[in-house]
């Protein structure tokens, strides 16, 4: 039998117990034996929940208790949750975590503890939901040379944009309810701010291409910003809003951002829409290839966290190999980078339609006191040059 540790009974903490016992059977076959959950750590009591007999408040208890083989950390943030990894890890117990803040910051760190003491730190719920995508990079995925990682990977301003364009609703009606539905992160900054999607773009290409890929290093911008006006623009265009996490790799040089922007219906990532993850990846080899499933929520998520605790179980004394260095991935300049840009701009500055390289020139009915452009693929260093004095721009998004 196989006990397991987990901390936080949170809206995944409680999805892996509920996993754990309404999938029980097929869990006992795919990991050789039972897997049983012996604790489960949490600051606050659950007088009446079925787990409250197992229920503890001092991490030490499971630190110290020999039964314990597999920490489930599904805390969220880095304190306590790096401290208590680190232990377990040193105390010879596997872990596996859905908390992308952890291993963002400290992925290579608990990933060389692991390898050294023999046992296994995972982390595929932490990068799209119950998204198999860790696992395809680490296993399948390992031949190709991959130039460009786009994901929408946050489910919760998916949720936000995909209800803006279906309903028109406002920006903060739809976080509401993204929280509501247990979507969004503690603080909403993380996930609208786009430093979640930064966070696990950083995870997905530090593991492609072996090398630590520091999230505080990508121009990161989220969706705060981003009118009712900017949608029916897109419309109008065919196109949608999506907040894209992209991971360029030219010829040796990687170049990474998280940053909305409007796509049409011949990018893959165009239906993906609601709560829903995509991930698509291109290789020289391989071509085009798209991951699609539930990128956040109790169950799925839980689902993918299980699926760790099943490898751990099967080698619960051999490592599965995951290279990530900690030497960091020199990025390139953005000024180098090359996008089109959707500028929205008051009707009376006409400065802007005559200084870029016009696709496209669009006015509507609705907004008589403004027009937009969609200017030709250029450099950053080119755009911020000829953009000059922001003070008549309303908005500025980038077109793939
Ligand atoms: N807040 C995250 C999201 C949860 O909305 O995608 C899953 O990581």
């Amino acid at each position: 039998m196989i006990n397991v540790a987990v901390l936080g009974y949170g809206t995944i903490g409680s999805g892996v117990v509920e996993v754990l016992n309404m999938n029980q059977e097929i869990v006992k076959r795919n990991a050789g034996q039972e897997v049983r959950v012996k604790y489960v750590l949490d600051l606050r009591n659950f007088p009446g929940d079925p787990i409250e007999n197992i229920l503890v408040h001092d991490f030490d208890t499971i630190l110290n208790d020999p039964e314990v083989d597999i920490v489930v950390e599904v805390m969220g943030g880095t304190t306590p949750a790096y401290e208590y990894v680190k232990a377990a890890l040193l105390a010879g117990k596997n872990v596996c975590t859905s908390n992308k803040a952890l291993v963002a910051a400290h992925g290579p760190e608990l990933i060389q503890i692991a390898r050294e003491k023999n046992i296994n730190f995972l982390f595929e719920a932490s990068v799209g939901g119950g998204i198999p995508i860790i696992r395809p990079i680490l296993r399948s995925l390992n031949v190709d040379n991959f130039y460009e990682i786009t994901g929408i990977l946050n489910g919760t301003t998916n949720y936000i944009l995909t209800k803006m364009y279906n309903e028109g609703g406002s920006f903060e009606e739809a976080l509401k309810e993204a929280q509501d539905l247990g979507y969004a992160e503690r603080d909403p900054s993380a996930d609208v701010d786009g430093f979640d999607a930064a966070r696990k773009i950083a995870i997905l290409s530090s593991l492609m291409y072996g090398k630590n890929l520091n999230y505080e290093d990508l121009s990161v911008e989220g969706i705060r910003k981003i009118s009712t006006a900017d949608i029916d623009y897109a419309k109008s265009l065919g196109m949608k809003i999506k907040l894209l996490a992209i991971t360029y790799n030219v010829a040796g040089e990687i170049y990474s951002e998280v940053a909305p922007h409007m796509i049409d219906s011949n990018n893959s990532l165009y239906g993906v829409d609601d709560v829903k993850n995509g991930i698509q990846l291109k290789g020289n080899l391989l071509g085009d290839t798209m991951f699609y499933g539930s990128g956040a929520g109790k169950l799925p998520t839980a689902s993918a966290v299980v699926s760790d605790v099943i490898d751990e179980a099967k080698h619960l004394n051999t490592n599965i190999p995951i290279i990530w260095e900690t030497e960091n991935v020199k990025l390139a300049e953005r000024g180098k980078h090359e996008s089109k840009f959707f500028i929205r701009v008051d009707k009376d500055f006409a400065e802007i339609k005559n200084t870029f390289d016009l696709e496209q020139l669009i006015t509507l009915e609705q907004y008589p006191d403004e027009y937009a452009i969609v200017t030709s693929k250029m450099t950053f260093a080119d755009f911020y040059e000829k953009i000059g004095n922001r003070e008549h721009i309303r908005s500025i998004i980038q077109v793939k």
